[in-house]
């Protein structure tokens, strides 16, 4: 394929700072993405089964519902994770997003309204879940089927565009334009690894979850070793079969002695070592986070030498320095991103470790300062933000 045209289809205006931060950010972000994708599948998927036994079964009577919790706080939280890698893939990818965006426009439509419409009958699920009703299975079932449906055409649109020899063909098949925008492909091997990291990831949760309330004496020591077992067991079996489809999937891409494949083919087996022993699980999830770190830099690589192999190489992307935006994202990021997260986490852990009455923040020091603090640095952002802003724009239109 000429990449001529590709290299032409980049922005004009070329890119604000170093193509390599924006590569880097993406895959800080992909892997923060999926770690929710995959939370919110699998607790979602266990809670189906949990409401199937919740009648009869004191234990699944308590981790239903709190599975079902996690899957819905999980999905406002994947969702606002998704934009990150979107918003990165647009800036040094831009041609592979906008090209799928074309071959594959209905499906995108579909994806937004699927979500919408799965996201919705998730709240239903939880409702009737709560009210005891016998059609929460039911409809439990139908939001989780149309959540992995989302996925199903989110992997359409990343197999799709790093295949920029087949969109001639996509696009005109045997000469003749299809704009119908229903396009759909798929590596069966790829799906099926990232689907499988559902089950490692819901056990490590399990795990957490289990030590995590084993210090509240609201709850039994024999549910405490319930979801502790059942952790255990999810987390090593969903090891196993991860760990194999992604052997199969590094034998296909030709990547299986590379250098990151095998230091994620390592971090598995360090994480199976760790999921079985399961002394502490919050040290296990570090390491999760490494692999997941590790996997979101195999599908970047992937990309990369892929377009690259075509001509198209992201490091040779023109740039524009803009100095004022690349200051101001940074600073945004740091302040207010991490002040911000570490006010929410401190708030949950807080809520969460508290019994029978309700946490005020106002009481705990620490919560107070960071909710304060969070306060003051998002006025003042706004206040940058907007006085930058309207600086920038009559400068523009008036100078
Ligand atoms: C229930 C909803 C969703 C599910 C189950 C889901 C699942 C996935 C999966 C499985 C992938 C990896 C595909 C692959 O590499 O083969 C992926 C990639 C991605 N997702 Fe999501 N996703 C969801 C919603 C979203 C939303 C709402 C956004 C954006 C706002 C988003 C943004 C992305 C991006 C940017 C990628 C990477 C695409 C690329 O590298 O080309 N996702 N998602």
């Amino acid at each position: 394929m000429d990449a001529t045209i590709l290299n032409l289809l980049r922005d004009p205006a070329g890119v604000p700072f170093y193509p390599v931060v924006f590569q880097g950010l993406y895959v800080l972000t992909w892997a923060l993405h999926i770690a929710f994708v995959l939370l919110a599948l699998g607790s979602m998927g266990l809670s189906i089964y949990g409401s199937t036994q919740q009648k009869s079964d004191s234990n699944w009577k308590l981790l239903t519902p709190h599975l079902i919790q996690t899957g819905k706080l999980s999905i406002s939280i994947l969702i606002v994770l998704g934009v990150a890698p979107l918003l990165f893939t647009q800036v040094i990818y831009d041609p592979n997003w906008y090209t799928t965006n074309a071959l594959s426009g209905i499906w995108i439509f579909i994806f937004i309204y699927a979500l919408i419409v799965g996201y919705l009958m998730y709240y239903w699920y939880y409702y009737a879940n709560k009210a005891g009703r016998a059609s929460n299975t039911l409809i439990g079932t139908i939001s989780f089927a149309i959540l992995v449906f989302c996925g199903v055409l989110m992997h359409n649109f990343a197999v799709e565009s790093i295949q920029p020899d087949k969109w001639l063909a996509w696009y005109a098949p045997n000469g003749v334009v299809d704009t119908s925008g229903l396009n759909f492909h798929y590596d069966l091997i790829r799906l099926a690894f990232m689907v499988s990291l559902v089950i490692p990831v819901l056990g490590i949760f399990l795990q957490n979850y289990s030590d995590f309330l084993s210090t509240r004496k609201d709850f039994t020591s024999k549910y405490i070793e319930f979801t502790k077992k059942l952790g255990t067991k999810t987390a090593v079996g969903g090891l196993l079969v991860s760990a194999v489809l992604f052997i199969l999937w590094m034998l296909q891409e030709n990547m299986l002695l590379s250098v990151i494949s095998l230091a994620t083919i390592a971090g598995v087996v360090v994480l199976l070592l760790m999921a079985k022993m399961n002394k502490n699980s919050y040290i296990t999830t570090v390491v999760l986070v490494v692999v997941a770190l590790l996997i979101s830099g195999v599908r970047e690589i992937i990309r990369y030498n892929l377009m690259a192999d075509h001509g198209y190489n992201i490091y040779t992307y023109t740039m524009n320095i803009d100095w004022p935006s690349t200051i101001m994202f940074l600073l945004t990021f740091l302040f207010l991103g991490v002040t911000g997260v570490a006010f929410i986490l401190r708030m949950a852990w807080k809520v969460g470790k508290n019994e029978g009455t309700v946490f005020d923040g106002q009481n705990d020091k620490l919560t107070r300062v960071l909710g304060t603090a969070t306060l003051w640095i998002l006025v003042a952002w706004m206040g940058i933000y907007f006085a930058w802003g309207m600086f920038t724009l009559f400068k523009n239109t008036l100078v």
